[in-house]
């Protein structure tokens, strides 16, 4: 499973992209707005942070705008993978724009049915988002799931690009179900790597070699 970064900090990309288990970036014009900077050149910085893609959302709703704003956004670099929100000129413009050879993410997914339609206009990822479903009452992972059926089913090679990730137990879930990515705030991230036995049994490790007086 490929992990994306969901934010627009670009310290906490930047550490992350530094242990190489980084695949790309995901941010939305909330992050934007929380990061304080300006959306062009954040963006471009993040671009150069990372070699995978970098999803820059659209902020228009009819297509005509959200092909005038994919041009900029596409030109900062080749690495920019163009969010679109999942509604008809959402996905009018995500077929225009994948069939140029651009990277496509529709966002903002809550249905199976929704699923379908982005993976018809070619999305090359599609983002389910689970933590906002389960706060409405919802099961997220059976969207996964469903997802994964369906896709599998027809062949479609849309990735499924788990979203709205808000702990460990979803990563794990979504990496069971067989979700082709997943992003996740830094701190999630960071969190898969501690266990309370890691840090005892490393702590019992090293008492032991201090106990021996050498050095390596
Ligand atoms: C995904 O691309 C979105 O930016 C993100 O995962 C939304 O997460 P939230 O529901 O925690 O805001």
């Amino acid at each position: 499973m490929k992990f994306f970064v969901d934010t627009a900090e670009t310290k906490d990309i930047a550490e992350l992209a530094a242990t190489g288990l980084l695949d790309g970036v995901t941010t939305n014009p909330s992050l934007i707005a929380k990061s304080g900077r300006d959306f062009i050149e954040v963006t471009r910085e993040i671009c150069g942070l990372v070699d995978g893609p970098v999803s820059a959302e659209v902020v228009s709703l009819d297509h005509e705008e959200m092909m005038r704003e994919a041009e900029i956004l596409r030109k900062i670099a080749d690495n920019v993978c163009i969010k679109v929100p999942l509604t008809f000129d959402g996905l009018k413009t995500c077929k225009k724009l994948t069939g140029d050879g651009t990277m496509v993410n529709v966002t903002l997914c809550f249905s199976a049915n929704q699923a379908l339609l982005a993976a018809k206009a070619g999305a090359t990822f599609v983002s389910p988002f689970i933590g906002r479903h389960d706060d409405n009452g919802f099961d997220g992972l059976d969207l996964i799931r469903d997802m994964r059926l369906i896709y599998d089913n027809y062949g479609f090679e849309t990735e499924i690009l788990a979203a709205s990730i808000r702990h460990g137990v979803h990563v794990l879930e979504c990496a069971r179900i067989g979700a082709d990515v997943m992003t996740a705030p830094p701190s999630v991230i960071k969190g898969l790597v501690k266990h309370v036995l890691t840090d005892k049994g490393l702590e019992g490790f090293l008492a032991d070699w201090a106990k021996t007086g050498q050095k390596l």
